[in-house]
């Protein structure tokens, strides 16, 4: 696996207080006051990649191939142990390499996002690459039941963290000297075509699309990139579903091909790693033989 740098000791947190927390699936999340995991790496500096939802699936597989590709990396997600996780999975350090610091953020709070963004330009200098990855399906639901707070969970989280964590790390990217960066956001095949029962999912994801297109221009003048990775069916949590039995359009219950979300990290390395003067617009990366091409 990944080789990070040597541990650098827990770092304060430094940062503005974290406001209280509110809990998801069981999982309390992190105020201020827990620290702040940070494994220190070597001199030389490194490109910095800031991972939203960066504690599990493809948020965690994007982390762990980033730092084996020699970036350094800022996990953030609301659960503190499920990045400390992410941290320790990425392997043993090695003087002079990687350093990963650990960020417990909400998406969904202005304030968290801007701790986040805080901390690793205060820790690194710089973010170079913001993978905007943090997301979740929602509770599936025929679209005259749907719960008007369960498409604002949604929407908050997909389109609003989004926004949130696009705009600081665009902020930071045209501040900094060198100027510019880059932003991969994560959309997904439903950014195309709708799954039945998935109307704030898909809208959201469409709409990711947009956020993709005018991050784009509107970072043209400072060197700023932005692409946008269309995932359908990796191995996660959030895709269990499919391999034991998804609703299909015509209403029945099938099992689905799924792929691993290592896969897809090797496309996000690839994209991170252009020279800002050329970028992957729009990649989709997908389980082969899933229902999608050919209409079903
Ligand atoms: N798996 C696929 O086939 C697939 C296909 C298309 C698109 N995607 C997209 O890929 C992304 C990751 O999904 P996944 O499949 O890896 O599922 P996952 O394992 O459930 O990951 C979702 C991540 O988002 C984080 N998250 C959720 N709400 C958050 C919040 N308010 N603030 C901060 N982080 C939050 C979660 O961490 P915490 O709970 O710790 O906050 C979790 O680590 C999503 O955007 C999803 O739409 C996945």
């Amino acid at each position: 696996m990944a080789r990070a740098g040597q541990v650098g000791g827990t770092a304060t947190a430094d940062r503005p207080t974290l406001p209280a927390p509110t809990s998801r699936g069981g999982h309390s999340t992190q105020t201020a006051t827990v620290p702040q995991e940070a494994r220190q790496g070597g001199a030389a500096p490194r490109k910095v990649a800031v991972v939203t939802g960066a504690g599990s699936g493809i948020g965690r597989a994007v982390a762990h191939a980033l730092i084996a590709a020699h970036w350094t990396v800022v996990l953030a997600g609301r659960r503190a142990e499920a990045l400390a996780e992410t941290s320790r999975l990425a392997g043993p350090v090695d003087a002079g390499g990687p350093a990963i610091l650990t960020v417990p953020t909400d998406v969904t709070r202005p304030d968290q996002v801007d701790a986040l963004f805080a901390a690793a330009r205060e820790r690194f200098g710089r973010v170079d690459l913001l993978f905007n990855n943090a997301g979740t399906f929602g509770r599936p639901a025929p679209l005259e039941e749907l719960a008007y707070e369960d498409w604002r969970a949604v929407v908050d989280v997909n389109l609003t963290g989004s926004f949130l964590c696009a705009q600081a790390a665009f902020r930071a990217m045209k501040a900094q000297d060198p100027q510019g960066g880059r932003i991969i956001n994560n959309g997904s095949v439903s950014a195309h075509a709708p799954r039945p029962h998935s109307i704030a999912y898909t809208a959201t994801k469409h709409a990711m699309t947009g956020l993709t297109k005018s991050l784009s221009l509107d970072g043209r003048p400072y060197g700023i990139a932005c692409g946008q990775i269309d995932i359908g069916n990796a191995a996660t949590e959030m895709t269990g579903r499919m391999q034991t039995g998804i609703l299909q359009a015509n209403g029945e219950l099938a099992v689905e091909p799924v792929m691993d979300a290592a896969d897809v990290a090797r496309t996000v390395v690839h994209m991170a790693a252009l020279p800002l003067a050329a970028n992957v617009q729009f990649a989709t990366v997908m389980a082969t033989n899933m229902p999608y091409i050919g209409r079903g």
